[in-house]
């Protein structure tokens, strides 16, 4: 490195964007990277008006498995199909607030003070992100206050909730990222819900919690949510060229069948470069495989 160089600084655009083929985009009916016949996705209709909002818990008690990651690129991916979408960073490290480029220890004002205080209107600190049509609930460490201070109250399983009723009606989606814990934020997150999306990562330990994670869905269901449904399960961190990937996969079709996602997310230095960025991949490398997966992704979501 030279002397001059901050290593914190942003990267460099990519020198290149070149076109990249995503193997999840080949034509219907082709083997895709899931080993099944691809399905028909229709092109997404265009909206005449906006919201309800349908509320998709992105968990995985999981550290590190592409949940904000793919909070971030498909809340990007749903606005490129005229969506709006409000992003809710729900865990306390405030990943997806920085990923998105905002300085979320620096704030004042976070979900945790409409959970927790109902002080501010919501409209207040909610923020704009630099993707038109997207907007983020920030977080930060003050959020894992909000835990402990929320197991005496009553509804506790039910604050997220009632943070979000008032903005339901402006936004088509509204994706919260969840902490890496099956603890009562997520609980939370999941009996705010319509849908779960799953990020599994290609690896051979990722089954292992994922029973455990059914598991607590299937309990909120029973006693908290009745209309929350599994949206689907997403490989992530898949390397098409290592057989243990593919043999992950095949296990993971094997054991969840139809809601495995036909969109795979291919393991990619991308996607770390993006957060570094602070920008989705849709943007930073648009006519990447990483963008046009979740792309795909965005397809398939809105079809369920
Ligand atoms: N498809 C991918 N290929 C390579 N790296 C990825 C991919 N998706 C995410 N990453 C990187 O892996 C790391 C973890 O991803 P991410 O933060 O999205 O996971 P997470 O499930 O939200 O983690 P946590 O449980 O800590 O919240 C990040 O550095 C991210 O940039
Ligand atoms: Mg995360």
């Amino acid at each position: 490195m030279r002397p001059t160089e901050d290593p914190l600084s942003l990267p460099a655009k990519p020198a290149t964007d070149a076109e990249e083929d995503d193997p999840s985009t080949g034509p219907d009916g082709s083997i895709g990277p899931t080993g099944r016949p691809k399905r028909h996705i229709p092109e997404p209709a265009m909206l005449e008006r906006h919201g309800p909002a349908k509320v998709l818990a992105i968990c995985n008690q999981k550290g590190g498995v592409g949940k904000t990651t793919s909070a971030i690129n498909l809340g990007a991916a749903l606005t490129e199909f005229g969506r709006r979408v409000l992003l809710v960073d729900f865990d306390p490290q405030g990943a997806l607030s920085v990923g998105l480029g905002i300085p979320a220890h620096q704030l004042d004002q976070t979900i945790y003070n409409v959970l927790i205080e109902r002080g501010p209107n919501l409209d207040e600190v909610v923020i704009r992100t630099t993707v038109e049509d997207m907007d983020l609930l920030p977080s930060n460490i003050d959020l894992s206050a909000a835990e402990v201070q929320l197991v005496a109250e009553v509804g506790r399983e039910h604050a997220l909730l009632r943070t979000l009723r008032p903005v339901i009606d402006k936004y088509d989606y509204i994706l919260v990222d969840c902490q890496p814990s099956l603890g009562l934020l997520t609980v939370n997150a999941l009996a705010a819900a319509d849908g779960v999306l799953i990020p599994l990562e290609c690896e051979y330990f990722s089954m292992r919690g994922a029973a455990l994670l059914m598991d607590t869905i299937q309990k909120v269901q029973e006693r908290l949510n009745p209309r929350l449904e599994i949206t689907g399960i997403l490989a992530t961190m898949f390397d098409p060229r290592t057989l243990h990937s593919r043999e992950v996969m095949a296990r993971v079709v094997e054991r969840f069948g139809d809601i495995v996602f036909d969109t795979v997310i291919n393991r990619t230095v991308r996607f770390p470069e993006t957060t570094v960025a602070g920008e989705p991949i849709t943007r930073w490398a648009p006519r990447s495989a990483g963008a046009k997966a979740y792309r795909a992704l965005a397809r398939e979501v809105i079809a369920r």
